[in-house]
């Protein structure tokens, strides 16, 4: 149980310190928002704006110690046919993080969404070991020595409200069982053995209908990994927490000490505040939001040390939230740390104070 709870104040006073500092800094440095011991920050990035937007650059060079290209690594963009292999927008994220002293996530190996059309023709186990081990030898050997870190196998689970919750459904589950999972990290461990290898997953955390179930099926998953020596390395929790619901802190909690005691890291991969229900006005907004997010951070922090904070987006300007997530107010949405003008938010304090403890 997480008996006591500290609380982070998220006052005016203290977001006008955080912006201020950030105004007072000279020049934007790699080495900016870092010291030895702190929990790294990182978000994803979107090619556009890198190649159009100095702030956006900026931002991220300012804030960022690991950045993962938001697609690019995507099959649906690597492999537009079966034989063909594009790595230009993952090489071009991996550019600027080379330039700027960042290090590469890789997200993702194997998941259900951005196939290719061509994958539905997969139709036997072996085309589909064939496939998915040639794809990760191809794309961990280009990037080997780069990106250290890979979410290996992302949303396994079923998000159904079905009872018996189990894996969901996708071209390798229907062609080579649950065993496609053991066979995507054994073929990653075998390709770099020195890279970090997780695990990837969302609405684990919320005291919805569905959350509790799909944290149980996701940790007994880990742990079926763990027993059967499939070389795993950590357990994402992607964070994309949703405002209808609050966090169940001790359902949180007890599933990082769970993968705690497995022996395996937990890493915050995807962190955004889908704030399509919080209210209009814009304080209040952005306060629940921080709150939220501090809701779902201090039980992960109480259990363990993430290896790291990641935001799916730096600044609101550019999120994945509008697609499925629209305010009924016509209000955009302010899921990110920093608002469309890359000032910081009270969402941004959270993380740091997280990233400090
Ligand atoms: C989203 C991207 O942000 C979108 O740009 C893309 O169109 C679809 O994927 N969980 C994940 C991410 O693991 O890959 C998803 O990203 C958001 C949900």
């Amino acid at each position: 149980m997480l008996s006591r709870r500290r609380t982070l104040k998220l006052t005016a006073g203290a977001a006008a310190l955080v912006s201020g500092a950030m105004a007072a800094r000279p020049a934007l440095s790699v080495t900016a928002g870092w010291r030895p011991g702190r929990i790294p920050y990182g978000a994803c990035i979107r090619l556009e704006p890198l190649e159009s937007e100095p702030d956006y650059r900026a931002a991220l060079q300012a804030h960022c110690q690991q950045v993962t290209p938001e697609g690019g690594l995507f099959w649906a963009d690597l492999r537009p046919a079966r034989d063909q292999f594009k790595f230009d927008i993952a090489d071009a994220v991996l550019a600027f993080a080379d330039a700027n002293e960042m290090v590469m996530r890789g997200h993702t190996l194997v998941w259900y969404g951005a196939m290719p059309d061509w994958t539905k023709a997969i139709s036997s186990a072996a085309e589909a070991e064939r496939e998915m081990s040639t794809h990760i030898e191809r794309v961990m050997s280009r990037y080997s020595g780069k990106i250290k870190t890979w979410h290996v196998v992302n949303e396994p689970i079923n998000d159904t409200k079905a009872s018996a919750l189990g894996l969901r459904p996708n071209v390798w589950l229907q062609n080579l069982g649950e065993k496609y999972i053991d066979l995507a990290f054994r073929t990653a461990h075998a390709v770099d053995p020195t890279a970090e290898l997780i695990i990837n997953e969302y609405d684990v955390e919320c005291l919805d209908d569905m959350s509790a179930k799909r944290r149980g099926a996701y940790l007994q998953l880990i742990s079926n990994l763990v027993a059967r020596g499939v070389p795993i390395h950590g357990v994402g929790l992607q964070g994309h927490i949703k405002s209808r619901y609050g966090i169940d802190r001790d359902g949180v909690f007890n599933f990082a000490s769970a993968v705690r005691s497995l022996g395996l890291s937990v890493h915050v991969t995807e962190l955004d505040v889908i704030d399509d229900t919080f209210p209009s006005p814009i304080a209040e907004h952005d306060a629940m939001v921080a709150s939220r997010a501090r809701d779902f951070l201090e039980p992960i922090r109480a259990a363990i040390r993430p290896s790291i904070i990641a935001t799916w987006g730096i600044t609101d300007r550019y999120t994945w939230v509008p697609i499925w997530y629209k305010r009924r107010d016509g209000l955009p949405n302010r899921p990110l740390p920093f608002d469309d003008h890359y000032q910081p938010k009270p969402l941004w304090q959270v993380i740091d104070y997280f990233c400090n403890q």
